[in-house]
């Protein structure tokens, strides 16, 4: 397949390298302005891609999105007048509600959503890390969307475990409490993943489970708090090692991901009248945290 991967970033990169090395035409799109770039994964060669190029990205078949929730609206408008109106877009972050914002301008198009717990890291421009063996599951955003479970074969064969769910909200909602428990706990105190297993998090982590749990049933999704519990305990233990992407993003002083995570929580919440003053502190924590670098600018 023609494949464009919109913010090779560690996810964008990763996905870029094994999608070539199955065999496909990868080409990038990025902020960078040269129009080639070299990646290296876990020290292998370096494989070069053709960046921000217009015919290769007009002769995609599909494009992958893998730039943060609050870049996919600044990311996807200006690519679209390239595109076919079979052109398939994926998007992949954390996060949920970015794509709502766009749906009616990129409803022409097939939209699958992804979600990830592949882990990866990017220390620098050519180079990326594999940190975490995981599963990506896809699922349709619209009607269009509906016929592409043919991709799971194409992203299995370069990167599995890749699964096709039909209930892609539950898995989305599942990843948005992952995120919810550990980012910014993780960015505030910043601390490795695993450091969130110690008995002083307990409380915190367990009135923040409590309150998803009782979102995600208004919502809708069938689950439990001890199941949310133990996604959550898997995933510290899994990437006890791991600097959350919060956590990154606070100690570069980038914008966070917050009013996609914790945000989109307390949105569904107000919704359905629920109160979640534990998640709503720690958002205002981390949106302190952001506007303390902002005047400093
Ligand atoms: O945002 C992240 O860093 C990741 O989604 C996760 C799963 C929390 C692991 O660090």
């Amino acid at each position: 397949m023609n494949i464009t991967i919109v913010g090779p970033g560690a996810i964008g990169s990763l996905w870029a390298i094994k999608l070539l090395q199955a065999g496909h035409n990868v080409s990038l799109w990025s902020r960078s302005t040269d129009n080639s770039i070299e990646l290296s994964l876990d020290g292998q060669a370096s494989l070069s891609f053709s960046n921000n190029n217009i015919e290769k990205l007009s002769a995609s078949d599909l494009v992958i999105f893998t730039v943060k929730a609050w870049q996919v609206e600044e990311a996807t408008t200006p690519l679209l007048q390239h595109l076919y109106p079979d052109t398939i877009l994926m998007f992949m972050h954390n996060g949920m509600g970015a794509v709502d914002q766009i749906a009616t301008q990129i409803d022409t198009h097939p939209v699958v959503l992804a979600t990830t717990t592949q882990a990866a890291f990017k220390p620098n421009r050519n180079n990326v890390s594999h940190t975490g063996i995981g599963q990506t599951q896809l699922g349709a955003f619209n009607l269009k969307g509906q016929q592409c479970t043919f991709l799971v074969d194409v992203l299995e064969h370069a990167l599995p475990v890749v699964s096709w769910n039909p209930e892609i909200k539950t898995a989305l909602w599942t990843k948005l409490a992952i995120n919810c428990a550990i980012n910014p706990l993780t960015g505030l105190e910043q601390i490795k993943n695993g450091e969130l297993a110690d008995q002083r998090f307990s409380e915190v982590l367990n009135s923040i489970i409590k309150e998803l749990t009782q979102v995600m049933m208004a919502e809708g999704i069938t689950c439990s708090f001890d199941e949310l519990e133990t996604s959550v305990k898997q995933v510290i233990q899994a990437t006890a090692k791991n600097n959350s992407s919060m956590k990154q993003d606070v100690f570069y002083q980038r914008k966070t991901e917050i009013n996609f995570i914790t945000g989109h929580l307390i949105k569904t919440a107000l919704k359905h009248q629920i109160e979640v003053p534990v998640n709503q502190k720690l958002f205002a924590q981390v949106k302190e945290r952001e506007n303390s670098w902002n005047h400093q600018d």
